[in-house]
């Protein structure tokens, strides 16, 4: 299909420019709500135009830098050439590249690291301050002006509404077979006015298929041809292989004692590589007809999904390596009958989730031995991605996992410590821990019966003596015995880490430190 057809609507079709000629309508200073949800249905000429453009002002000695809101992560030509011209000053609500990283670990760049859930209703609310300009891929535009969501919905439908001024990319790449995908549910109401999201099975569709704006407030549509970033999956390695294990051994046990129905409950799986992997263990298990109500879907699900595992599948974003995407884009239409797109804020609902009884698996960075859970800093300071959706599904689920390898930086740091350096989910909401070791079933545990568990199922063998050590002289020293701790050692670990390289003395370690 050629760009003009993709662009039906005649009001809009007056308003196609280039990239450069759009970028230069977004003022200094503005909060941009861009598209795009982890490398997915993000902008892909605006951003670069805008870059140049801020190239030049700051060439030239003036200053020019923008807000930068989207839906989650996006790619090295949006957030990537915006942070290497220096032209983002506030960024929100979850990125993953590695310049915005840089610049924000090192203050030049405010971020606000916000529950992906609640990031529409922060808008809706006034809370962020006023969207001045939306920037929305579309797969494209009806003769009415309905516009084609792309392969992510994200906060569009919020920046869309929200904004004063919208420009258009139109990506002619993306599969024009994606109509008919996405549901967008336009009942949000604010409090009072609220009523219950009608939405009782992960497949429903409660919306309409496509986004809707204001027209008038349509200052340029600008074509685009280009991929999203779709990367490409590792294979997974022996460690991904067992923390599947555990956690498949698991659900099987869950459903012969009844707290699970053969089908298990919608799953929703976090992003990156052990969470492919799990999901390939899935795959190739005993459980069939199952269903997904996640953010985002990988490699992993489009797979279950082909093989029937998975009968259907709810997200907000499509995230694909490019053997994925060819295989997505020959079968669309057996894809569409098995995937739904909707907005983040519904994608991720605590309502939903907790109404359907999801089982949420996410990633973390480390945990401590009373069950609390870091996702998100290096050593207590230093950002990595953000809390993204992990704490809208951990919160609300059936069953939240967490899981890691037991040792990072080819085993010099324990992921399980006596207290971690940061807190994203709390030991209130982290029912399962999972590594290579072992799995940690929490649920119903005090804070010590969880110590001793997580230790002895969790934790490596190199570093168990240690924080067994650590965790009965805490008994023994603390002065309450509920969560013992002795405070000044407790982030000792860290504290040695980033002045010897290792987390234990050498004097510690019962054998040569293990390397992985
Ligand atoms: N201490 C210090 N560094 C650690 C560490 C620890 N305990 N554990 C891991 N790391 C480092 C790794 O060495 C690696 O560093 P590098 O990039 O310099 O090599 C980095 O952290 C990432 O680790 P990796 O093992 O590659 O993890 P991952 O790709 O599976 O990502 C998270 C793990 C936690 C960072 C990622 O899942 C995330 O951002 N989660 C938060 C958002 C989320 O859960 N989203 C899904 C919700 S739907």
């Amino acid at each position: 299909m050629s760009f003009a057809d993709r662009v039906q609507n005649p009001v809009l079709r007056a308003k196609i420019m280039s990239a450069d000629e759009a970028a230069a309508l977004i003022p200094a200073g503005a909060h941009v709500g861009m598209s795009g949800f982890t490398g997915a249905g993000y902008p892909k000429s605006v951003p670069q135009a805008l870059a140049r453009r801020i190239e030049k002002l700051h060439a030239a000695g003036e200053e020019f830098r923008i807000g930068l809101w989207t839906g989650a992560s996006t790619a090295p030509e949006l957030d990537g050439a915006l942070a290497k011209v220096h032209g983002i000053d506030m960024r929100l609500p979850y990125q993953s590249d590695p310049t915005c990283r840089r610049q924000i670990n090192a203050g030049d760049m405010q971020y606000t690291d916000m529950h992906l859930s609640n990031v529409a209703q922060f808008v809706w609310f006034g809370f962020l301050g006023k969207l001045d300009v939306a920037v929305v891929e579309v797969a494209g535009i009806l003769p009415d002006g309905r516009l084609i969501p792309s392969s992510s919905v994200g906060n569009n439908k919020t920046w869309l509404d929200q904004a004063d001024k919208i420009i258009l990319e139109v990506n002619s790449l993306q599969n024009a077979g994606l109509e008919g995908m996405h549901d967008i549910y336009y009942g949000t109401r604010l409090p009072p006015h609220r009523q219950p999201i009608p939405l009782t099975q992960p497949g429903e569709r409660i919306g309409e298929a496509y986004l809707t704006c204001d027209l008038s407030k349509v200052v340029a549509v600008v074509p685009t041809r280009q991929p999203d970033r779709n990367s490409a999956f590792a294979a997974p390695d022996e460690n991904s292989k067992r923390i599947a294990a555990h956690i498949i051994e698991f659900l099987q046990q869950e459903v012969n004692l009844g707290h699970l129905p053969a089908e298990l409950l919608p799953l929703q799986s976090g992003v990156g590589n052990i969470a492919n992997a799990v999901l390939a263990g899935l795959d190739d298990g005993p459980f069939k007809n199952l269903t997904a109500y996640t953010e985002v879907l990988q490699d992993g699900m489009l797979d279950m999904l082909r093989s029937g595992t998975l009968k259907m599948a709810s997200a907000t974003a499509l995230s694909f390596s490019p053997d994925a995407l060819a295989d997505f884009n020959q079968n669309i239409d057996f894809y569409r009958q098995r995937i739904v797109l909707r907005p983040q804020e519904i994608s991720n609902h605590p309502e939903v989730v907790r109404r359907l009884g999801v089982i949420a698996m996410n990633a973390m960075i480390e945990a401590d031995i009373y069950g609390n859970v870091n996702s998100t800093h290096i050593m207590g300071s230093s950002i990595m991605n953000g809390i993204g959706g992990s704490g809208d599904f951990a919160r609300n689920a059936y069953l939240s996992f967490f899981m890691t390898p037991s040792v990072a930086r080819n085993g010099a740091i324990s992921c399980i410590v006596p207290m971690v350096s940061h807190v994203d989910h709390t030991e209130h909401d982290v029912e399962i821990m999972v590594t290579e070791q072992g799995l940690a079933d929490l649920r119903g545990l005090s804070p010590t019966q969880r110590a001793r568990l997580i230790i002895e199922k969790c934790a490596h063998p190199d570093f168990r003596p240690a924080l067994r050590d650590y965790f009965e002289r805490s008994l023994a020293g603390a002065s309450g015995k509920h969560t013992p701790h002795l405070l000044e050692e407790a982030l000792s670990w860290h504290a040695r880490f980033l002045e010897t390289g290792y987390m234990l003395p050498v004097s510690a370690l019962q054998e040569p430190l293990h390397l992985v």
